[in-house]
């Protein structure tokens, strides 16, 4: 499974880079704004091309903004000019872009990731909230599929009017209400939504990759890493948490506190 690191901060890409752990990055919109205030004078296309290189030619994702078949291949065009000879971009694309219920624009989505996978651009699409749009979204061409499972644990408690803190956990197998599971239109938590677009894409014999985005804490992962996700893409706080127990620093404390003086010799070191 690979791991990749939910950010556009370059500090932090780096970090993980350095730790060997980093497979790959993902970013939105939203992750650019958040690191347009770390570019310090630079400017925001010189910042990307950054990214790229310290990525090592690990794919990246970069996102289109517009809503609409047209926008969303050209932009995803310029995307690809401009950034692909710094290294390994992937074009995002919104599994459905429309902004409200009654759009009728369902299918530009799927058609800009046919249009650019045509033009053998890779794409990530995203926003997949249905095993059903993550079949499709492959069937298009897309290379990854990136099933939102913290934004769908949100929802189902949203809709179960259940009030929760965005990093509360939610249990891999759902909540039961009223002796009901809590679900939506059978999905019972966002780590089953990866599970199940996993399974639809191995029933369907396709080698798209499934990419669990939106995670709120390290058991999510966990559990997605389990549900036989391909990608995980995590925020940097979450990879700093995977690494941490209680029990992990008290034993160190312990075992520094027993060392033997001849011990730390053989090893070269002084005590
Ligand atoms: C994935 O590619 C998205 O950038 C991301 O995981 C969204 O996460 P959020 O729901 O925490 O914003």
């Amino acid at each position: 499974m690979k791991i990749f690191i939910d950010s556009a901060e370059i500090n932090e890409i780096k970090k993980v880079s350095e730790w060997g752990l980093l497979d790959g990055v993902t970013t939105n919109p939203s992750l650019i704004k958040k690191a347009v205030n770390s570019t310090k004078g630079t400017s925001l296309e010189y910042y990307i091309k950054n990214i790229l290189k310290i990525s090592k030619r690990k794919p990246v994702s970069l996102e289109v903004i517009g809503n609409n078949f047209n926008d969303m291949v050209r932009e995803g065009k310029i995307i690809w000019k401009k950034f692909r000879r710094y290294g390994n971009v992937y074009v995002k694309i919104p599994v459905n872009p429309c902004l409200e219920d009654k759009c009728e624009r369902d299918a530009d989505g799927i058609r800009a990731i046919r249009e650019l996978s045509k033009s053998k651009i890779p794409v990530n699409c995203t926003l997949i909230f249905t095993p059903e749009q993550a079949l499709l979204a492959a069937k298009a061409g897309a290379k990854i599929v990136s099933p939102f499972a913290g934004r769908e644990d949100d929802y189902i408690r949203e809709i179960n009017r259940i009030k929760f803190k965005k990093e509360d956990y939610f249990p891999a197998e759902g909540i039961k209400k009223m002796k009901k599971v809590m679900n939506d239109n059978g999905i019972v938590s966002g780590v089953d939504l990866v599970k199940e677009c996993k399974e639809i894409l191995i029933a369907n014999k396709s080698k798209c990759e499934v990419l669990g985005a939106s995670i709120r804490n390290q058991r999510q992962f966990r559990e997605m890493a389990l549900a036989g996700a391909d990608i995980i893409t995590v925020p940097f706080s979450i990879i700093e948490k995977l690494l941490k127990h209680k029990k992990s620093i008290e034993g160190m404390r312990g075992f520094t506190k027993d060392i033997v003086p001849e011990y730390a010799k053989i090893l070269g070191g002084a005590k």
